[in-house]
C-alpha cells in the first residue's frame, strides 16, 4: 500500500482524508497532543484494522474523539456533572474522560470494557476532518506499539508507512505528549495518565482526585494498571534508557564513570555544555515544561539508533503541570531505572 502525505493546510486535501475515513478506511491526523490513527469508531472491523496497523495488543483500548461536547450522551451511557464541568472548562483540548459506554461503540474499542474513554481534540484540521466525516473517531497514537508516540507527520511516515493510506501533514504537535486520561467511574476520580491538563487544573475543577500507582512506577505482576495501556513497555528507544538525578557536573562524572562506547545524553537546553564530549541531545528548557513536553518523543526518536549504547536521560522533578507527564513518559521509557549521580557507579 502506497501512503500519500497530504496536507492540513489544503482544504481539499482535508476533504480527502475525511473522505477515505466516511468509505472505512483509516490515516493518521495531527491532534494538539500527538499524531493519532483514526477510524469509525461504530465499525468493529475498521477498529480492528487500526490495530493491525499499529501491532497493538488488543486488550488496550482506543480513545473515540468526537466534535463537541454535546456528543457525548452518544457515546456514554452516563454524563455526570464532573464530565459537564471537566468539558466546560477543557474542552476542546488534551483531555480525556472515561465514562460508562453506550452499546453502540463495538467491544473492540474497549477492549471488552464497560467503559469507554472519550475527548474532544482542539486541532483545526482534526475538527475539519471530525464535522466532514460524521461518525466519531477512534484514534490511538499514530506510531507502531512500544514506540514513542509521533509528533511530526514525519514520525509517523517512519513508523507507519506502507501500512496505512494517508497521513494529514499539519506540522508539529503543539504539546507534544498525549492527553491526560481521567476515571470518572471511580469515587474519587482518578488520574489514569498525566498529560496536557495537570492533575492541579483537574483538582480546581473536581476537588479530590486519586492517582492510579501506574503512573509513578512499576506495576508488580498481580496489579493491574487503570488504562490498560499503561502496563506496555512504552516509548523505547533501541538502547536502554536510565533517568540520572543529580546536578549536571555529577551526571556527567557518572556518565563518564560508566566507561561505556557511544552513550548519548538527553538533557535540558541550558545543560548541553556540562555533557560535551557525549553525543547530546538537549529537548528543551528546565524552566519551561511545555518545551521539554514538546521536544522530548522527537529527541528519544533521534537517539533511537543501533550505536547508541545507553541514553543517560535528564528528567524534571515532578512539581507540577507539564513536569509531571513528561516525567512519567521518560520513566516509562526508562523502565522506572532511576539513578543518583552522586552514589558510587553501579548502584
Ligand atoms: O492525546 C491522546 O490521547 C492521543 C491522541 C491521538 O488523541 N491518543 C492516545 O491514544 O494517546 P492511545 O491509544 O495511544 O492511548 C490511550 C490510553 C491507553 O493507555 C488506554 O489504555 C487508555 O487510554 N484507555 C482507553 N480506553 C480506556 C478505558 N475505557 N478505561 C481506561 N483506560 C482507557
Ligand atoms: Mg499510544
Amino acid at each position: 500500500m502506497e501512503t500519500r502525505l497530504l496536507d492540513a493546510n489544503l482544504p481539499e486535501d482535508v476533504a480527502a482524508v475525511a473522505a477515505v475515513l466516511r468509505d472505512g478506511g483509516i490515516a493518521a491526523l495531527p491532534t494538539e497532543t500527538v499524531y493519532g490513527l483514526a477510524g469509525n469508531a461504530l465499525d468493529p472491523d475498521v477498529v480492528a484494522a487500526i490495530y493491525a496497523a499499529k501491532g497493538r495488543p488488543s486488550d488496550n483500548p482506543l480513545i473515540v474523539h468526537i466534535a463537541s461536547a454535546d456528543d457525548l450522551p452518544r457515546i456514554a451511557r452516563e454524563v455526570p456533572p464532573a464530565a459537564t464541568a471537566l468539558a466546560e472548562r477543557f474542552w476542546p483540548g488534551p483531555l480525556t474522560v472515561v465514562l460508562p459506554r453506550q452499546p453502540v461503540i463495538p467491544d473492540r474499542v474497549t477492549a471488552g470494557l464497560d467503559t469507554v474513554a472519550v475527548r474532544v481534540p482542539a486541532h483545526d484540521a482534526f475538527r475539519a476532518v471530525l464535522r466532514a466525516a460524521g461518525v466519531p473517531l477512534a484514534a490511538p497514537s499514530a506510531n507502531r506499539a512500544g514506540s514513542p508516540s509521533p509528533t511530526t507527520a514525519q514520525h509517523v511516515v517512519h513508523d507507519l508507512a506502507g501500512r496505512i493510506p494517508a497521513v494529514l501533514d499539519g506540522g508539529p504537535c503543539d504539546v507534544g505528549v498525549e492527553s491526560t486520561v481521567v476515571d470518572l467511574t471511580s469515587t474519587p476520580p482518578r488520574l489514569l495518565r498525566p498529560g496536557g491538563v495537570s492533575l492541579e487544573q483537574l483538582r480546581e475543577v473536581l476537588g479530590d482526585v486519586g492517582v492510579d500507582p501506574a503512573v509513578v512506577g512499576e506495576m508488580a505482576a498481580d496489579q493491574t494498571p487503570g488504562a490498560p495501556g499503561m502496563k506496555y513497555r512504552h516509548y523505547a528507544p533501541a538502547a536502554p534508557v536510565v533517568v540520572v538525578d543529580g546536578t549536571a557536573a555529577e551526571a556527567a562524572a557518572y556518565v563518564r564513570a560508566q566507561g561505556l562506547e557511544h552513550p548519548a545524553v538527553l538533557c535540558f537546553d541550558e545543560e548541553a555544555g556540562a555533557f560535551a564530549g557525549f553525543e547530546v541531545v538537549a529537548y528543551g528548557s528546565e524552566d519551561d515544561p511545555r518545551s521539554l513536553a514538546r521536544g522530548l518523543f522527537d529527541a528519544l526518536r533521534a537517539l533511537d539508533r543501533p550505536e547508541v549504547s545507553r541514553i543517560f536521560a535528564r528528567c524534571p522533578a515532578e512539581d507540577d503541570g507539564l513536569s509531571q507527564a513528561v516525567r512519567n513518559r521518560l520513566l516509562k521509557a526508562a523502565a522506572f531505572r532511576v539513578v543518583r549521580a552522586d552514589a558510587p557507579a553501579g548502584t
